[in-house]
């Protein structure tokens, strides 16, 4: 099939690739005329693993072309995606301008019917809304569908080849097998096809992401309880996982859940509902712990060294969202970043992938390390606040004898409590006591 992807970021360009190495003719589109030229000499924008093989070869094979004119790009795709960015807007709600705009450009050059489906997620009724709004200006017939994603970052490509379920939001049921005829070679291990209308398919995107960061929030919360009662929130988990009824998913503790997805979302779903009159009780709390969620690593250094952090140099491993990836926005990092700058300390960080998008933010005023064990010089502790897998089994020697101070706070339960006091560190993990070297 001709398919075009308008807007080619973490979501439209693996759905953009994705589908050329299938076998379609793509045209991703952008308006940034800087990623786009990279992308035509083979410049992945971001770190996505396994993605720039991909781009390479598509773009190598014919299949997979990128531009910044619209309607070139859509002339001749029967299936058009949106896929811009929908960020949180002035009123906590998404801000639906990047869809409205590319929804005008393409009725403005739609001339031939074509399916538009919408890959940002939005809004209850969003899709309602760009047809009303296209067919004012469309000159021939078209349909608007929607198709939510649920690819996480990190490991995108693998969640796009083999999705859990597919959703999609369809008026007519000639929209919804021209849908599953492109989405049938990831399907073949009898993962479904889910069809239901649109407002059903918008809501289910939003559903799926409170219920995540539910999870989130409520294990973090459990686990601060679990530390002041002298529970290891570890072995609660266990406790609890074998129960089938609630399982072991998504339920580890940490600093808080970022990205450039969760907190807006949950934002826009307490949006929708304040807009009907309606409470939004549970994704308001969901909101707060994570908020306060987010500062339990300040905290706990700030008490350790009894509230003097001034001149202390804190070294932090991990500063993208989560692991495998380099994207930074709303990260738990850099609040921890902010509160110790402000606070008075020397920064030491490294991350595998997003130092390049800490450095675009804060300049000179931190030390960034190309290496894990370069931040550790003569550090009076170490943060770890994301679990890439290189931080799971370091030297524990090399890195006390960096280190000025043998101080770890955990913010991920990397590590076990016991080792390391038997290695000569003290350390500090989330939702179980700490622990002070033998
Ligand atoms: N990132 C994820 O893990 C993820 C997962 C599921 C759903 N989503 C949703 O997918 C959507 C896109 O997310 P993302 O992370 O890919 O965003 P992104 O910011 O990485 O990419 C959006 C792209 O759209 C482009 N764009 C914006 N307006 C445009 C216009 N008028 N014309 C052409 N291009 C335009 C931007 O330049 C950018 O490259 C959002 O609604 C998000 O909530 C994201």
């Amino acid at each position: 099939m001709k398919i075009a992807v308008v807007g080619t970021g973490y979501v439209g360009l693996v759905q953009g690739t994705c589908l050329a190495e299938s076998g379609n003719d793509v045209v991703c589109v952008d308006k940034i005329a800087a990623k786009i030229e990279g992308l035509k000499q083979g410049q992945v924008p971001i770190y996505e693993p396994g993605l720039g093989e991909l781009v390479h070869r598509n773009l190598r094979d014919g299949r997979l072309a990128f531009t910044t004119e619209l309607a070139a790009g859509i002339a001749e795709a029967e299936i058009v995606f949106i896929a811009v960015g929908t960020p949180q807007g002035a009123q906590g709600g998404a801000d639906l301008s990047g869809v409205w705009e590319v929804g005008r450009q393409i009725a403005t050059n739609l001339h031939a019917p074509k399916i538009i489906v919408i890959k940002s997620t939005v809004p209850v009724g969003t899709n309602a809304e760009l047809a009303r709004r296209m067919a004012e200006v469309a000159k021939v017939p078209f349909d608007v569908a929607s198709n939510p994603e649920f690819l996480k970052e990190g490991a995108a490509i693998d969640d796009f080849n083999k999705p859990d379920r597919v959703v999609v939001g369809v008026r007519r049921d000639e929209v919804a097998q021209r849908l599953h005829e492109l989405y049938a070679p990831f399907l073949r291990t009898d993962h479904p096809f889910l069809v239901m209308s649109p407002e059903s398919a918008e809501m289910t995107k939003y559903v799926a992401n409170c219920l995540l960061a539910t999870k989130i929030s409520f294990i973090n919360e459990m686990a601060n309880l679990c530390e002041a009662y002298g529970a290891d929130v570890n072995d609660v988990r266990r406790g609890i996982g074998h129960d089938q009824r609630i399982g072991f998913h998504f339920l580890f503790p940490g600093v808080g859940y970022g990205g450039s997805c969760f907190p807006k979302d949950i934002r826009a779903v307490i949006h929708m509902a304040q807009s009907q009159g309606l409470p939004a009780r549970m994704m308001e709390a969901v909101d707060a712990v994570n908020e306060a969620q987010k500062d339990v690593l300040f905290r706990k250094i700030h008490r350790h060294f009894g509230g003097e952090v001034r001149e202390k140099t804190i070294a932090i491993w991990g500063l993208a969202f989560k692991p495998r990836t380099d994207d930074i926005r709303e990260a738990p990092a850099l609040v921890l970043i902010d509160a110790l700058l402000e606070a008075g300390a020397h920064l030491r960080v490294h991350d595998p992938e997003a130092l390049g998008n800490v450095r675009a933010l804060h300049g000179e005023r931190l030390a960034y390390c190309d290496r894990p064990y370069g931040a550790l010089e003569q550090a009076d502790a170490l943060a770890v606040v994301t679990e890439w897998n290189e931080f799971r089994s370091p030297d524990f020697e090399v890195m006390r004898r960096l280190m000025r101070q043998p101080v770890i706070f955990d913010g991920r339960n990397v590590y076990e409590p016991a080792r390391m006091a038997a290695m000569g560190f003290t350390y500090y993990g989330i939702g179980r006591a700490p622990s002070d070297p033998v």
